[in-house]
Order: structure tokens, then sequence, then C-alpha cells
């Protein structure tokens, strides 16, 4: 898991991938690549998740590709199976998470309240995402969360954009952040990858 921590921390940005065709998968993966941030987190919003993630993780083998919105253990064995390296899930199922652990794969599960992260801490995770951010009092609230939950870290996502990752990203408590600011569903369905290229870019640039 370590490992993991340390690669998500390096990319900064994990950007959360709504996909509807599993054609727009390597067109995605490659803007993800070009603009500097080569991570996709694939979520299990669509029906050809499980299929974009293979494309993806057999043809574009420098990017980190994840699944995301897993909502049930089935849905976490499909994707490891497509070749996610990693599972995000928006809230917590331990039966996914026990899974992931006992498979030694990374999971980033989602507690928002002091009651949530204290059972995910005690599974033994170091880092757990914060979702949704800005509901949940964004900054604010991970600051609070963290001067108890001491060393613990967060990946906040949830209208995170440009505007305020930077501030975001400074405070210690924060690996990294995720967002579908870059590759929101709209600019992959009209094809408008100069805007997701540019957006990726000043995402990594920041
Ligand atoms: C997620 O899955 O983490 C969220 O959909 C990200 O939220 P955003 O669209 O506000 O970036």
């Amino acid at each position: 898991m370590d490992a993991f921590y340390k690669d998500v921390e390096r990319v900064g940005v994990v950007p959360v991938v709504v996909l509807d065709r599993v054609e727009d998968a390597l067109p995605v993966a490659d803007v993800l690549v070009r603009g500097g941030l080569p991570s996709a987190e694939v979520t299990f919003r669509t029906a050809c998740a499980a299929d974009a993630i293979r494309e993806m993780s057999e043809k574009r083998p420098n990017l980190m590709v994840g699944a995301g919105t897993v909502l049930t253990l089935d849905q976490a064995r499909r994707a490891v199976d497509a070749g996610a390296r990693y599972i995000v899930t928006p809230g917590y199922n331990m039966e996914v998470v026990d899974w992931c652990l006992a498979n030694e794969v990374p999971v980033l599960p989602a507690g928002v309240t002091p009651t949530e992260v204290t059972a995910l801490v005690n599974k033994g995770l170091a880092v757990t995402k914060f979702f949704p951010a800005a509901q949940y009092g964004g900054l604010a609230t991970i600051k609070a969360l963290a001067s108890v939950f001491v060393g613990h870290r967060f990946m906040p996502t949830g209208g995170v954009s440009t505007a305020n990752l930077r501030e975001y990203l400074e405070c210690p408590a924060v690996l990294a952040c995720g967002g579908t600011w870059m590759v929101k569903p709209d600019l992959i369905r009209s094809g408008d990858f100069d805007r997701m290229y540019q957006l990726t870019r000043e995402a990594a640039l920041l």
C-alpha cells in the first residue's frame, strides 16, 4: 500500500473518468499522460467501465488505471480482473475493503465522519478518500479530522477544481486530490481533447 500511496502523491491529482463508450478510453488516457496526470480512476457509473479499464491497462501501461465508484464486491473483482491497479469507493463497504486488503489490492474508501474514519483507520488504512469534500466542509473538516487522526491522510474529491486545488494540496494531511473537472463527461462526449489537455496541463502544473 505504501508504494501505491507514494505513486498517488507523486501524481497529486487523480482524474475521475466517466466513460460512456469504450472507444474513448485510449484517447482520454493519452491526453492524461501527455498532460502530466498519468492516472485515471475509471468509474463504475457506466456499463463499459470494466472494458475501458481493460483497454487502458493493456494498451497504456504507463497510465496508473484504477476503478472508482466501486459499490460492490462483484465490481471490485471485475475491475481487478480487467487490470485495475487500485479501487476507490465513494463510501465504504467493509466487504470490498476486506477483500482488497486480503488480496493486496490498494483501496481508497471514503469516510467523512469521525466514526467512518475510525472504522477505516482500524482496518489499517493510512489514507482515505474524503467525498463529497465541498459539501462536507472541505479543508476545514479535513484539518479538524487530521488533528485527531494524527498521521492519517485524505484524498478529497467533490468540488475540487483549479480554483482550490493548491490550497488543498498545501495541507500536509492531503495526499492528493481527485476530480472530474479536466475530463468532464461533456468534454469526452464532444471529443474536445484540446480543452481536456489544457485543463489537465493546468492541473498538473499546479
Ligand atoms: C468523485 O467520484 O470523486 C466525484 O465525482 C468527483 O467530483 P467532482 O465531479 O466534483 O470532481
